[in-house]
């Protein structure tokens, strides 16, 4: 199998950190794990097993001290900081415990925001993806209202808009439950299972919950900076959510997503997204 068959593809990838000069952690020890697009990977482990610095090194936010990074094919290893920055806005989508909102914009405006910086929307595109997006997590009442208004359930559905503003190739999500409460969090995985198996989106996802791992399709199990891998998970039921609704909301979105690119130019995943577009169709129409 080539590189391209995969989503992510890390080759003897090690991480150690210096404390000092003679003083080190290795986060992580040689590990391989190909990721392929459409999976929910699952890594569980215990607190400093490792699995943020490698989320953090999937996700580019951190540099392997040894072994090669693949994202969508692409070697990313030795890339410079400027063109990571960019391949990041565009390849990956990131969910975090804290939800990282900016706190001066509306739920609105943080949608948009990953699409103003991409350069490929204008402002009306964008606000007009960002409805839609509001719309696929359930908060379209709560568009003008700021972070600080919002509940931990909220502002995180809102950063999963905001994750998925620009149709990333995968979303890393490091401990997303870990702040909220249990119908929130439930609610949250709800929307994760939808998101994977009606639209499929991947997902690469850190937790110390066991209930996250329902919505797995795969569980790595990591322990000092070494990975185990434990296999297949039984899949709890899609459920009474209205999928139809949201798949209908998701392609509202690409569609536009489509319109900016080819306004702006950019081929690089035309093709990519007509082909989601017309396989969602199917999907909203049958
Ligand atoms: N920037 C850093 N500098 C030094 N050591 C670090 C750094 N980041 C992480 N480490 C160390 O690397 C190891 C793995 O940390 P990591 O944050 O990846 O664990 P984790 O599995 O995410 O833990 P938790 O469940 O608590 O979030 C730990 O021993 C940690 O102390
Ligand atoms: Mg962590």
């Amino acid at each position: 199998m080539s590189n391209d068959d995969f989503v992510v593809r890390l080759v003897n990838v090690s991480k150690r950190y210096y404390i000092s000069e003679s003083v080190y952690v290795d986060a992580l020890i040689n590990v391989n794990l190909s990721i392929h697009r459409g999976e929910v990977v699952i890594i569980m482990g215990p607190s400093g097993s490792g699995k943020s610095t490698l989320l953090n090194i999937i996700g580019m936010l951190d540099r392997p001290t040894n072994g090669r990074v693949y994202l969508d094919g692409v070697d990313v290893t030795d890339m410079s900081e400027g063109e990571l920055a960019k391949f990041r806005l565009f390849k990956v989508g990131f969910l975090f415990q804290q939800y990282n909102l900016i706190q001066n914009l509306t739920a609105l405006e943080n949608v948009m925001m990953p699409m103003i910086m991409s350069g490929l929307y204008d402002r009306s595109m964008a606000e007009a993806k960002a409805r839609y997006l509001l719309e696929l997590v359930r908060l379209t009442p709560y568009a003008t209202y700021f972070p600080n208004q919002l509940s931990g359930g909220q502002q995180q559905m809102v950063a999963l808009a905001r994750a998925l503003a620009l149709n990333p190739s995968f979303i890393i999500m490091d401990e997303p439950t870990g702040a909220l409460d249990p119908v929130s969090a439930s609610r949250l995985l709800a929307l994760i299972n939808v998101l994977n198996r009606a639209i499929g989106v991947t997902m690469i996802i850190a937790t110390h919950n066991p209930d996250v791992a329902q919505v797995g399709s795969r569980v790595l199990n990591i322990r000092g900076g070494r990975i185990y891998e434990s296999g297949v998970v039984e899949r709890i039921n899609i459920g009474s959510v209205n999928v139809k609704d949201m798949v209908k909301a998701y392609v509202e979105g690409l569609k536009i997503d489509l319109l900016a690119r080819k306004s702006s130019r950019l081929a690089d995943d035309v093709h990519r997204i007509e082909q989601e577009i017309s396989r969602l169709e199917e999907i909203t129409n049958g």
